[in-house]
């Protein structure tokens, strides 16, 4: 399905992470993969990067930091002379953004929710956009459901539902190029990010009476499977999507 795209992926922390998943089918698929990974999490990011069926090289990336994005740009060019496909797996708030307490959020953690969280997508997107060549390509965000208010997951909800928004306004301005833009809406997963969320489990239980086709915390693979989706040209009629991978409870008021 990605037999000889280039894709970079960014987001992996540790083997738990989606974008481990994502990286390890992509490679299964055929796909050349790049990691990023920065500061102090960068060595977690390179002990799994060793533990990939095709071990592979980590990138430093701050999505924060315009230096970074620079050289990534300029590292890739050098390694691959150009890119076909993008996961953007990257989420952050601080703690007084989170947990429940929403109206005592102070400006500026609501404003480093949305800057990492969802202000990220425009900024990796243009980054690499000289990169993608004449038959386009695909860029591919991980949202959670942002129609609705949940427990504890307060003003990164709102930084999701800006999310959402991002990527439709990059759907709408890198449609003419080629390039597809497109969220998978996860259910919850035990992740790193996750277990950062005070309360994700008043989020999570349930989840798997609630949808029709239940769920597992523990296993990523059917959001790995829907991104690679969408990185490949099996999607190339499709662009400012979210694809729900939640075993379906977004379609369902409550358990039945
Ligand atoms: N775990 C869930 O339940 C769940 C559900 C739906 C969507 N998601 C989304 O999936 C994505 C990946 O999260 P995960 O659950 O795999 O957790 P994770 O902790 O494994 O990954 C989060 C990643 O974000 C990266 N990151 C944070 N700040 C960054 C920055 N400034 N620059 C570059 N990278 C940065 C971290 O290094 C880490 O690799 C996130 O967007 C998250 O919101 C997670």
């Amino acid at each position: 399905m990605l037999s000889g795209k280039r894709i970079l992926v960014t987001g992996v922390l540790n083997r738990d992470s989606i974008a481990y998943a994502v990286a390890r089918r992509s490679q299964e698929q055929g796909a050349q993969v790049l990691l990023t990974g920065f500061g102090r999490g960068r060595r977690l990011t390179e002990r799994a990067a060793r533990m990939l069926p095709e071990p592979c090289d980590v990138l430093e990336l701050d999505v924060n930091r315009a230096e970074d994005l620079a050289s990534l740009r300029t590292e890739i060019e050098t390694r691959w002379g150009g890119i076909d496909g993008v996961l953007h797996a990257i989420a952050f708030a601080p703690a007084d953004a989170l947990g429940g307490d929403f109206l005592a959020t102070p400006r500026e953690s609501a404003e480093e929710a949305f800057r990492t969280s969802a202000y990220s997508l425009k900024a990796l997107s243009e980054a690499l956009l000289p990169l993608f060549g004449e038959d386009g390509g695909a860029i591919v965000g991980l949202d959670f459901d942002a129609t609705v208010a949940w427990p504890a997951y307060d003003w990164m909800g709102v930084a999701k539902a800006a999310l959402e928004s991002v990527s439709r306004y990059l759907a709408r301005d890198l449609g003419p190029r080629g390039i597809r833009v497109n969220l998978v809406s996860a259910g919850p997963l035990e992740t790193l990010a996750a277990g950062g969320i005070p309360g994700f489990e008043l989020l999570a239980d349930g989840w798997s009476e609630a949808a029709p086709l239940g769920w597992d915390l523990r296993d990523p693979e059917p959001v790995a499977d829907a991104a690679c989706f969408l990185l490949s040209r099996l999607a190339r009629g499709i662009t400012g999507e979210i694809v729900h991978v939640d075993g379906g409870r977004h379609a369902i008021g409550a358990a039945v």
